[in-house]
C-alpha cells in the first residue's frame, strides 16, 4: 500500500483526458496532474526540446514526492519515454502511445487513420508501432492541424473547432479507413465534433484513455503501490505557466467530472 500521489503529466490540458479515466477506474488514487503550458505547443518542436521539457517535468513531479508518472501525452512520450524511464529506472513511468494495436485488430476494411501531432507522426516509435501491427494494414497519418491551440483557447465549442474538424476529417469520410484513433491527448476534447463530422461513415473512433488506466492500475498492482483506500485522495494541478492557467487546469478538470 502507498497512498503517495499519482504524477500526470502533459504539454497542457490534453492530459486531463487521461487524468479522467484515472479518477473514473482508481477513484482512492490522489492524482497531481503537471500541465506545462509554458512550452505548448511540442507537437511541431524537434525531439531534444521536447525531451528537455519532459525531464524538467518529471523531475518536478518527483519533488512533489509522486510514486509513479503517466506521461499523459503522445509526443512527449514519443521523444522522451526511454530516456524517462533510464534517469529514474527506480519508478514505473506509463507512456501514451496511439491505439494502433486495437484498431488493427478491429478494421475490417484493413485501413486506418491515425490523428496526431507533426512530431508524433514521424516519431521511431510511431512508425515501429505501425509497422509490428499494421503490416498488413494500411494507416493513414493525418496531422489535427490547430487541435491542439483550439483545446488550450478553451474554444472547443466554437466555429473555430468545427472548421478545423471539418477541414482535417471531412477527407477520410471517403477514405476507406473504418477506424480512426486519436494519437494526441487533446483530441479526444474534440470528440464530439471529430464523431459529428463522421457521421452515417461507419467508422470507430478510438482513444487510448481507458487502456492507459487499466496499465496503471497492472502496475499499482505489480509493485504494491494501491492506495489504502482509508485515506481521502488528493487532487493538486500544477503548472509552469501562471497562476490564471494553473486555474483553469483546476476548472477543466473538475468539469469533466
Ligand atoms: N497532448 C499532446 C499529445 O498527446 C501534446 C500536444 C502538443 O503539445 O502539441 O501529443
Amino acid at each position: 500500500m502507498d497512498n503517495r500521489a499519482i504524477g500526470v503529466y502533459d504539454s497542457g490540458f490534453g492530459g486531463l483526458s487521461v487524468w479522467r479515466e484515472l479518477r473514473r477506474h482508481l477513484p482512492d488514487e490522489s492524482l497531481i496532474y503537471l500541465g506545462d503550458g509554458k512550452n505548448c505547443p511540442y507537437g511541431g518542436k524537434d525531439r531534444e526540446q521536447i525531451r528537455c521539457f519532459a525531464e524538467e517535468a518529471v523531475a518536478r513531479l518527483v519533488e512533489e514526492g509522486v510514486k509513479m508518472v503517466v506521461v499523459g501525452c503522445n509526443t512527449a512520450t514519443t521523444a522522451a519515454i526511454d530516456y524517462l524511464r533510464e534517469r529514474w529506472s527506480d519508478m514505473p513511468i506509463v507512456g501514451l502511445e496511439p491505439a494502433v494495436k486495437p484498431a488493427c485488430l478491429t478494421t475490417k476494411s484493413r485501413r486506418i487513420a491515425v490523428l496526431a501531432t507533426e512530431h508524433s507522426l514521424s516519431s521511431d516509435m510511431f512508425l515501429n508501432t505501425a509497422s509490428r501491427y499494421a503490416s498488413d494494414v494500411e494507416v493513414v497519418k493525418v496531422v489535427g492541424r490547430d487541435f491542439v491551440e483550439i483545446v488550450e483557447a478553451g474554444e472547443e465549442h466554437t466555429s473555430r473547432a468545427e472548421e478545423a474538424v471539418r477541414r482535417v476529417v471531412a477527407p477520410l469520410r471517403d477514405s476507406g479507413v473504418d477506424r480512426v484513433v486519436l494519437g494526441c491527448t487533446h483530441y479526444p476534447f474534440l470528440r464530439e465534433l471529430i464523431e459529428r463530422e463522421l457521421e452515417g461513415c461507419d467508422i470507430e473512433v478510438i482513444d487510448s484513455g481507458a487502456a492507459v488506466a487499466r496499465r496503471v492500475e497492472w502496475l499499482l498492482e505489480r509493485y504494491d503501490l494501491r492506495a489504502d483506500g482509508v485515506q481521502k485522495p488528493l487532487f493538486d494541478f500544477i503548472t509552469f505557466a501562471d497562476e490564471e492557467y494553473r486555474q483553469s487546469l483546476e476548472r477543466k478538470a473538475l468539469a469533466l467530472l
